[in-house]
Order: structure tokens, then C-alpha cells, then sequence
């Protein structure tokens, strides 16, 4: 069973494109990678500074989703 995801997902992640946590967690369960989502969301597609937030959140869920 997965366990909750213990961070804020209203917290916005990507301050260029607006994206929440919960939107990439959403596209993370919906099997997308890394690139993908960016390509959905307009993430790490502008000054890419959220790209250590959005990597560390990334391997958060795919550890979660393994236990
Ligand atoms: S904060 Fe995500 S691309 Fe700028």
C-alpha cells in the first residue's frame, strides 16, 4: 500500500509555470517521466530553477510507490 505523500501538494513547485506538487504527482501516477511532464505542464521549461525540487519530488514518489 502506498503511503501518503507527507508534502504540501497546493505547494506550488515551479514558479515560472505555476505547477503544483499535486499536478506532477498526478502525471506521476499516471506513468509520465520527468520530460513528459515538463512537456504537460510548463515546468522546467523556463529558468529552471525548480529542477533539484522537481527531481527530488520525482524520486519521493517513485521510492513511495515502491514500498
Ligand atoms: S521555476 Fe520552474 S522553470 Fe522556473
Amino acid at each position: 500500500m502506498t503511503k501518503p505523500i507527507k508534502n504540501d501538494l497546493d505547494e506550488v513547485i515551479c514558479d515560472c509555470s505555476g505547477t503544483t506538487r499535486a499536478q506532477i504527482q498526478a502525471l506521476f501516477l499516471q506513468g509520465l517521466d520527468q520530460d513528459a511532464i515538463s512537456r504537460k505542464t510548463g515546468a522546467l521549461s523556463g529558468c529552471a530553477g525548480c529542477e533539484w525540487n522537481i527531481e527530488q519530488f520525482l524520486l519521493q514518489l517513485s521510492q513511495q510507490t515502491q514500498k
